[in-house]
């Protein structure tokens, strides 16, 4: 049996749905987190979905993720574009890292354009709204078939 799949997700991700929703839609982080689960079952891939807002508990996770997962699928959300904590954590485990954005990052404004952790990521999917979660599963699998 594989090890999971971590899917990580930063601050105010918990409030989709409601935020924002002309860029980030109407769907909920729980919607997501079952069209993962949906994904991950037809590739028989586990699925480990998680939301934090503080950047310190994501570093923990990804840490753990070092040694318990197959793979990270990342929306660190707004940290994406400041911290340095998260690109240090990514860089330092030897699983593919998905960089996830719901949004086209690059079409906004020009605060989010740069982000830390696409240097160091093996693929990034931005723009496709909850679809990115399951792309970037499916690139997952396709990478655990063909290391
Ligand atoms: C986001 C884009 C970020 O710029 C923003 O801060 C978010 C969400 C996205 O999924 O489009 O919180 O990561």
């Amino acid at each position: 049996m594989t090890r999971p799949v971590f899917i990580l997700n930063g601050p105010n991700l918990n409030l989709l749905g409601q935020r924002e929703p002309e860029i980030y839609g109407h769907d909920t982080l729980a919607d997501i987190e079952n069209l993962c689960r949906e994904t991950g079952k037809k590739l028989n891939l586990e699925v480990e979905f998680r939301q934090s807002n503080h950047e310190g508990v994501l570093v923990d996770w990804i840490q753990e993720a070092g040694s318990g997962s197959a793979a990270v699928i990342i929306n660190a959300g707004a940290l994406s574009h400041t911290s340095i904590a998260i690109m240090d954590a990514l860089k330092a485990i030897p699983v593919p890292i998905i960089e996830v954005h719901l949004s086209n990052i690059f079409a906004r404004e020009e605060f989010r354009h740069h982000s830390y952790i696409s240097p160091i990521a093996t693929g990034i999917i931005c723009g496709f709204g909850p679809k990115g979660y399951q792309l970037g599963i499916e690139a997952v699998y396709e990478s655990l078939k063909r290391p």
